[in-house]
């Protein structure tokens, strides 16, 4: 394992010696309590294909029933079911109608209060609108297109209209800027772009339709029509060429639209993330298997049942909100709630009174959000009745110990289970999680793999490290349906990316793990030059790259230093053209630069820190030494041998002392 990774909570994780055992109360009514789970393992470990597909025999509807479970024979391009048919938007409405007709499906809440309920019957009627919509306008199977779009249940419809006709969303975050909607647009060779006016966050109004005119501006020659939900009514530019009006599109449609049957292969959605190199991959998803992994989880880890009001606060332009905002909650037929809009607006309990007044039974947020919510407070939690709540749930990045305890003790009143799961865009669903009717939880673990997912960890050759208290890199052994198809047009990086590192055999997560005495997993940060800020996936080169594309900056290099709410935050080393700017100046160029980076790439990858150098520490043959960025953006005092240098001097000029 290599030194100079984040080594996140890693000591204190290691001290972490508390454990939880789930309440009877609890285990009574679980779905999965220990004797499940002991029969789910026993199953999977005998034979895990046929395990999946008889878990996507039952769970899942197929028009065409499938024969074939596992194909590999063009590994590690893995393919499920591959002769069934089935439609991801007929699974999440049309078999719910009978039976969960009028059971509400979406509970939406604004930031200005705003509340409205879609049933099922009518989430399907406004779907088959646009889906309908969408075909009178060309678009259909194979077909991109993007969404950037509010946290609204319109984003919600956006994704199962695509899925209805088979085609291929790909969600932008609508706090992504122009400049990174344009690249995947272009990337995925989009026919149509859903947009909105605007959102409304903060008090403000987020002008998407703004950034998506900029992004299509002299560029994104594929895009042949916008489609504009108006949410906020502010004026916004026209142009008769392109734009379409949401409520114009659907008003003369009808509410029916029979799903497109597709294979179990066709793509679901692309959608976007960061690697260490290069611009955002398209994560390439299937329909099948990735609709597999996505209900049963929903199932064994947050125990969804009937009466469940499942809030998963992610926004739906992550796969957070992807797997369990819209796929798996809704395909088991459950409610979901959504809120678009800022956590302290108007006030600190804002989450806690939505939690009371839509009797929410299941929270699943990340540890950004719950050590934010720490900080403001105790009594904020304490003014709602929060006895709704039954389970509560962790995603995005390590929690520590910390936040996990006032989780458990605040929010979770000593009485609720916790389920910190661990997995990735590329893994499609959760692939570690306590099983919380039958898994004892330590804070700060996601405890073990989920039945069918089998991980090991392997040390720098790929060697698998048997026993336990052992750390190295987190691989998964085996495929799974869910599992990334490929990265859009580019399979020979998919390959290079996630498997060549070990020959082929495994999966390689890009994770760092510690499996302690017991056999659990303790997630330690990525192994990559990938940063984790408040739970969303940033490339350091990504960063750099928008840096230097600015005119004053000639070079750039990026680390993470620890944050105590985003986890990790951006510190960014920059030379510039020129000489190098002091004082005033100094401080008014680095407002200028982290402008720049939000227009470049968006908000979330702003530098917290910007330091200015003559120089980057570099090795003799030019290679910066980002191991020695990192020991000083953290503030650490520099004991290594830095005498390799090209250019020594320049660290106490680094550490902001020169
Ligand atoms: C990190 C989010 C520790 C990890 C679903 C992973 C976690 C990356 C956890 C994927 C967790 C996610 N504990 N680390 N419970 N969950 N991570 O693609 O480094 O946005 O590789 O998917 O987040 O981020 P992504």
């Amino acid at each position: 394992m290599s030194s100079d990774q984040p080594a996140g909570n890693f000591q204190s994780v290691l001290d972490e010696q508390r454990v939880f055992a789930p309440s009877p109360a609890f285990v009574d009514k679980a779905r999965v309590n220990a004797d499940a789970l002991a029969a789910l393992r026993a199953e999977a470990a005998a034979d895990s294909v046929g395990f999946w597909s008889r878990l996507a025999r039952e769970h899942i509807s197929w028009q065409t029933p499938f024969t074939v479970g596992l194909d590999d024979s063009a590994a590690p391009n893995y393919r499920w079911f591959t002769d069934g048919r089935t439609n991801a938007s007929a699974n999440c409405l049309d078999r719910h109608l009978g039976a969960l007709g009028d059971k509400p499906a979406i509970r939406f809440e604004g930031e200005a209060g705003d509340v409205r309920i879609w049933t099922y019957r009518q989430l399907h009627a406004e779907v088959c609108k646009l889906a309908n919509g969408l075909k009178s306008l060309g678009i259909g199977k194979g077909d991109r297109v993007v969404i950037y779009m509010p946290h609204t249940a319109e984003a919600v419809i956006a994704m199962q209209a695509c899925a209805r006709i088979g085609a291929v969303h790909s969600v932008v975050f609508g706090g992504f800027s122009a400049s990174s909607l344009r690249d995947r647009i272009e990337d995925a060779g989009a026919r149509l772009l859903i947009t909105a006016d605007g959102g409304r966050r903060g008090g403000n109004i987020v002008e998407l339709k703004k950034a998506a005119d900029e992004a299509l501006d002299g560029a994104c020659k594929s895009i042949e029509h916008v489609i504009v939900f108006q949410r906020t009514g502010h004026p916004v530019q026209w142009n008769d060429k392109l734009d379409l009006w949401w409520h114009d599109v659907l008003a003369t449609q009808p509410a029916q639209c029979d799903p497109e049957w597709v294979e179990a292969e066709h793509p679901l959605f692309l959608l976007y993330t960061s690697g260490s190199t290069g611009k955002p991959k398209g994560i390439q998803h299937s329909t099948g298997g990735y609709l597999v992994n996505a209900t049963v989880s929903c199932q064994w880890v947050f125990d969804l049942q009937g009466s469940d009001v499942f809030w998963c606060t992610a926004d739906i332009g992550w796969i957070t909100g992807h797997s369990y905002v819209t796929y798996g909650p809704l395909a088991n037929g459950a409610t979901i709630l959504i809120y678009e809009g800022a956590p302290t607006v108007p006030d600190a309990g804002r989450f806690w009174k939505i939690i009371q007044d839509h009797k929410v039974t299941i929270f699943y947020t990340a540890p950004t959000a719950i050590r934010a919510l720490m900080r403001l407070g105790d009594e904020w939690p304490a003014q709602y009745d929060l006895s709704s709540l039954r389970l509560l749930g962790s995603v995005g990045e390590p929690i520590n110990p910390e936040a996990w305890m006032w989780y458990h003790r605040v929010v979770g009143k000593e009485r609720l289970p916790i389920v910190d799961t661990w997995w990735q865009t590329e893994t499609g669903a959760i692939m570690m999680s306590p099983i919380p009717g039958a898994t004892p939880t330590k804070p700060g673990s996601c405890t073990q793999p989920l039945p069918g997912i089998f991980v090991e960890v392997v040390d720098e050759a790929g060697t698998p490290i048997q026993g336990n208290n052992v750390g190295g890199y987190l691989v998964i052994t085996k495929p799974w349906p869910s599992m990334l198809r490929t990265i859009w047009g580019d399979n020979a990086r998919y390959i290079k990316t996630y498997w060549e590192q070990f020959g082929n055999q495994y999966y390689v997560a890009g994770d760092s793990t510690h499996r302690d005495d017991d056999g659990y997993y303790w997630i330690l940060g990525r192994t990559d030059d990938v940063l984790n800020v408040s739970g969303h996936r940033l490339g350091t080169m990504e960063v750099e790259s928008a840096l230097v594309s600015h005119p004053r900056v000639a070079e750039a290099a990026v680390v993470g230093r620890p944050h105590e709410v985003k986890g990790e935050a951006v510190f960014a080393f920059v030379t510039v053209r020129g000489k190098r700017p002091e004082g005033d100046e100094a401080v008014a160029l680095a407002k200028e630069l982290r402008d720049h980076v939000a227009k470049q790439i968006g908000a979330i990858a702003k530098p917290d820190d910007i330091r200015f150098a003559d120089n980057l520490p570099k090795t003799r043959s030019g290679k910066i030494m980002r191991r020695l960025l990192r020991s000083i953006a953290k503030g650490e005092e520099i004991t290594s041998d830095t005498s390799t240098l090209e250019n020594p001097g320049i660290v106490a000029q680094l550490q902001g002392k020169g």
